[in-house]
């Protein structure tokens, strides 16, 4: 916005240019976190398999967790191999989601470093070349597109295929763990917050950014964790809560999505 000095008068032509700026910026930006939210929501989307019954959370806005996880992991898995190679395009074309991805990147501190559930992998060539980086992923073409998008990059990070819930590392291993988007599409919550936290090194931290409610209760960003993600399939916990249980110390910043998308710092109390 132009700001007149005192004896000088507005600059008119330089405040409309600018508001105009203003204004073509902000509706773009809109534009672009409502394409996003959407894309988001359908990465996440899941078929209906395993979402029935399973046990009620207290809160009654919070997703109910899979009766059967396996069938719920089953039916997002192939769709993630259907579509990998459309993701990964997407994802390199959304400058929302990069924007919210890259919210990570000043929180990653190595040596070693672990990203779960990595999917393409743009994260991981934002920063692997600066540590000694671990990446899991549960869907194998998406590990491949992630490999094709490290070695584009010149970049090495020792990638393999497994599950969350079973991380195939000791306990204390990473200085950062990174999940991006990925916890609100895993079946059972508290099992990956457990895992998780056991993987950090004490005094680590683990860096989650993924979907929750925003805290000032706004209608547009309620509206669209209600009504956009959870019906794709999203499975939306109080994930400060399911961190503490595990023992993490935790912060909780809203980076977009009218306050529905979060990042949560969590760090494991040094020993
Ligand atoms: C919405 S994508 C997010 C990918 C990437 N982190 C990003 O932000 O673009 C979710 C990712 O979680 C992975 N995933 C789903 N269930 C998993 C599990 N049980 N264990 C490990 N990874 C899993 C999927 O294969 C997929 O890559």
């Amino acid at each position: 916005m132009a700001v007149a000095r005192q004896g000088q008068a507005p600059l008119n032509h330089g405040k409309i240019n600018r508001c105009a700026a203003g204004a073509v910026f902000d509706t773009a930006t809109w534009v672009g976190e409502a394409a996003g939210l959407v894309v988001v929501g359908y990465g996440g989307l899941s078929a209906e398999d395993g979402k029935m019954a399973g046990v009620a959370p207290d809160d009654p806005r919070y997703s109910t967790e899979p009766a059967d996880p396996q069938a719920y992991t089953t039916a997002n898995d192939r769709l993630y191999t259907r579509f990998a190679r459309l993701y990964d395009i997407v994802v390199k074309a959304s400058p929302v989601w990069r924007r919210w991805l890259g919210h990570a990147l000043p929180a990653i501190r190595g040596p070693r470093v672990l990203e779960v559930s990595f999917g393409t992998g743009w994260l991981l060539t934002r920063y692997a070349g600066r540590n000694r980086t671990d990446g899991i992923d549960l869907n194998p073409a998406l590990v491949a597109v992630a490999r094709r998008n490290l070695a584009r990059a010149g970049l090495q990070a020792r990638l393999r295929q497994g599950r969350v819930e079973a991380l195939p590392y000791p306990d204390a291993s990473f200085d950062t763990v990174v999940n991006t988007m990925a916890f609100t599409g895993y079946p059972d919550g508290a099992a990956a917050a457990a895992e998780l936290a056991r993987v950090l090194k004490p005094g680590g931290r683990l860096v989650l950014i993924d979907i929750g409610f925003p805290r000032d209760g706004n209608r547009l960003g309620n509206t669209l964790v209600q009504h956009l993600w959870k019906p794709f399939g999203d499975l939306v916990r109080d994930v400060p809560a399911l961190l503490s249980e595990v023992g993490l110390d935790v912060t909780d910043d809203e980076i977009g999505g009218w306050g529905s998308v979060h990042r949560y710092l969590a760090t494991k109390p040094a020993a």
